[in-house]
């Protein structure tokens, strides 16, 4: 079994990143600059929020986090990114999911100009992603994306099983994955709480990405011997040894299902600290096509 170690992977792409903002910046450009909105005291979104702004830093791009209460209105919401639209000094925008229940996450994703979407929700983004046209490529599955091909993992005619139908990991890896490329060949199967015999549909992936949300669901009689297994899962359980209170679970039994794998990643150290190097590279990619 080899780790698909998403430090080290991610600390490659950040390298690239970083290279390119000090060539930006010796030519006498400004940084790249990404603005992340932040509503309510959701202690996750906090936690993500902070790692990006603190890897932007490290690579040299400018971030600002507006923090906005919980009662914040859609109004209120939507006048910041409209002004965030129109200001040439900013490059990406993000608006850290979920959203208090009374604002429309729609409204508010479908409003982020897609020039400035570097989280890929936009439905203009979504089209060309699926239409293999340049796009913003959502961060999460990007960087899996991205993780895969470090590694060198071969995708031509390999089934690949995704577990998981969210917006933002599910039905975008489905298509990344199918796309006549390198590191992405494979014939996939999308599967989800609802469907019948979960269990054997992922016993036959070569490639699992498990994006269902739920701590250790995946366990060994799910898995085939040999395969690539990606885990997404990131919930914070209870835990009082730990100084937080909480640790955090990727959605497959490491301990049971690791032995059975060619290469599986690890929750904490995989596919998180993928995405955020993936964000790093859309907000880059965002700056170029406006400063070209
Ligand atoms: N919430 C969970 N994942 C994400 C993400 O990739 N982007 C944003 N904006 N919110 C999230």
């Amino acid at each position: 079994m080899i780790l698909l170690d998403g430090k080290i992977a991610s600390a490659s792409v950040k390298a690239q990143v970083q290279t390119s903002v000090e060539s930006l910046i010796s030519q006498g450009k400004r940084a790249p600059h990404l603005v992340a909105i932040l509503i309510g005291n959701n202690g996750a979104s906090e936690t993500y929020v902070a790692s990006k702004a603190k890897n932007c830093e490290m690579v040299g791009i400018k971030s600002t986090v507006h923090r906005l209460n919980e009662e914040t209105s859609e109004k209120e919401l939507a006048d910041l990114v409209t002004e965030l639209n129109d200001d040439k000094n900013v490059d990406g925008i993000l608006v850290q999911l979920p959203l208090p229940a009374h604002i429309n996450e729609n409204n508010i994703i479908n409003l982020i100009h897609p020039d400035k979407d570097v989280d890929g929700f936009s439905p203009l983004n979504t089209g060309r992603m699926i239409l293999g046209q340049e796009c913003f490529i959502p961060a999460t599955p990007y960087g899996i994306m991205l993780l895969l091909e470090h590694y060198h993992i071969e995708t031509l005619g390999k089934h690949a099983v995704v577990l998981g139908r969210s917006n933002i990991v599910g039905r975008p890896i489905s298509v990344l994955l199918s796309q006549n490329k390198p590191y992405a060949n494979c014939t996939v199967t999308v599967c989800h709480s609802r469907s019948n015999n979960l269990g054997n549909i992922c016993s036959e992936a070569d490639i699992l990405i498990a994006a269902i949300g739920i701590p250790g669901y995946v366990k060994p009689h799910m898995v085939k011997e040999g395969a690539v297994v990606v885990d997404v899962g990131i919930t914070r359980v209870e835990d009082a040894s730990k100084k937080s209170g909480f640790s955090i679970k990727g959605d497959v039994d490491f301990e049971e299902v690791a032995a059975k794998c060619s290469y599986i990643t690890p929750v904490p150290g995989g596919v998180g600290l993928m995405t955020i190097a993936a964000l790093l590279k859309n907000t880059l990619q965002a700056f170029n096509k406006a400063n070209p």
